[in-house]
């Protein structure tokens, strides 16, 4: 709608709050730090202060409310955007991340097929300090379209990768329509330039047909041409993902409450249990948290990064191994912390008897239908 923070206005100038205040009180109008501006009278400041407004491209930020509540409002901290890899199978996802991370995951895999949802966080040293990405590589084989739609969930951004010399695939496109589902901008990475077959023009042509239409024929999508193998223009592609997070996403999270999140992946560990990858979407989760999944309830006992250190805690938007789960969590569930173990252990147990009762219920169902089959 046009509307924008003294704050945010602040910020996107790289002036201070003050001089957008001074600006508008030698205007005769009155604002203070916390108040939200309008188009025309942001139009003012900025032209009062020597920018150049872009009225034609007027930019609406997003922000992703899934997570937050009313109360998390004031305490409101900017979060690393996490930006999930789509794309065919065999497109080079794994390769781009490990060329973007300087890491070796892609030659590891069985058969070279990605099976599960990996996540890892970088960081790049940009104008403003240090920044964070947080990034999850999905697989790209037709088997697993669940694991895709979760990533899609979760994520701030969409990175698409197209190998140049293959085009658009049953996999991209489908990967297109989880984004699309999700209200998720795509980004997209035409992988494998370095191959002699390599046709990017091709590429840009077919996305066209699914309302991807590349900046430089006049449309909107950013499309970075790249190359895994010979680590061509990672930084280029880095660079717009943190465009796109910037100036079309308002990502926050209040890093000062109990947890909340997303379970990526879980698995039962023979030695360590239960070991579930979170996503934490908001607050910060700590080492003794008690937390529910589902129906699942448990203490975290110990947290890993993404490289297997061992951490206290985990801030928003991190990926963190969790130990100390009762149970296998589901891919897909949310969790949250509670303060309270009393009420934790309550609600647990309250989804536990309800799940068992519609369990209970259906087998029932499936039990008359057969009686009255007359079998
Ligand atoms: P799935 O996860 O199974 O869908 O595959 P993926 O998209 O992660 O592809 P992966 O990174 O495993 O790479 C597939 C093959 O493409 C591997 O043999 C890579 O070495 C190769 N590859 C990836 N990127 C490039 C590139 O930029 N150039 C060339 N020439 N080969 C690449
Ligand atoms: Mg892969």
């Amino acid at each position: 709608n046009g509307n924008i923070s003294v704050q945010d206005l602040a910020a996107r100038m790289h002036v201070p709050t003050t001089e957008i205040i001074k600006a508008l009180f030698m205007k005769s109008v009155m604002v203070n730090i916390n108040q939200t501006l309008d188009q025309p009278t942001a139009e003012l400041v900025a032209r009062e202060l020597g920018f150049e407004v872009q009225t034609e491209q007027t930019v609406t930020q997003t922000t992703r409310t899934e997570m937050l509540d009313l109360e998390d409002i004031e305490s409101l901290e900017p979060r690393p955007p996490v930006v999930t890899i789509m794309g065919h199978v065999d497109h080079g996802k794994t390769s781009l991340l490990d060329a973007v991370r300087s890491a070796r995951v892609a030659e590891g895999e069985a058969g070279g097929i990605t099976q599960h949802i990996g996540a890892y966080q970088i960081q790049i040293s940009g104008e403003e300090g240090e920044r964070k990405l947080t990034f999850l590589d999905t697989p790209g084989h037709e088997a697993f379209t669940a694991m895709r739609a979760r990533g899609a969930k979760v994520t701030d951004i969409t990175v698409l990768v197209v190998a140049a010399d293959d085009g658009v695939k049953p996999q991209t496109v489908e990967a297109i329509n989880h984004a699309k589902a999700a209200g998720v901008p795509i980004v997209v990475a035409i992988n494998k330039i370095d191959k002699p077959d390599a046709n990017p023009d091709r590429v840009k042509q077919e996305l066209t047909e699914y309302e991807l239409v590349p900046e430089e024929w006049g449309g909107k999508t950013v499309m970075v041409p790249v190359s895994a193998k010979q680590k061509l223009n990672l930084d280029l592609l880095l660079e717009n993902l943190l465009l796109v997070a910037d100036y079309e996403l308002d990502l926050q999270a209040n890093p000062n409450r109990e947890a909340k999140g997303t379970i990526i992946e879980a698995n039962l560990d023979k030695s360590r249990g239960p070991v579930a990858t979170a996503l934490v979407q908001n607050g910060t989760l700590h080492l003794g948290d008690i937390l529910v999944v589902g129906a699942i309830y448990g203490k975290v006992r110990a947290l890993y990064d993404d490289r297997g250190n061992r951490v206290d805690s985990a801030p928003p938007s991190t990926p963190v191994q969790v130990l100390g789960l009762t149970e296998v969590p589901q891919a897909g569930d949310e969790f949250e912390v509670y303060s309270d173990e009393r009420e934790a252990r309550r609600i647990a147990d309250e989804r536990a008897r309800k799940l068992r009762e519609s369990r209970l219920l259906e087998q029932a169902a499936a039990r008359s239908a057969r009686v009255s089959l007359g079998s």
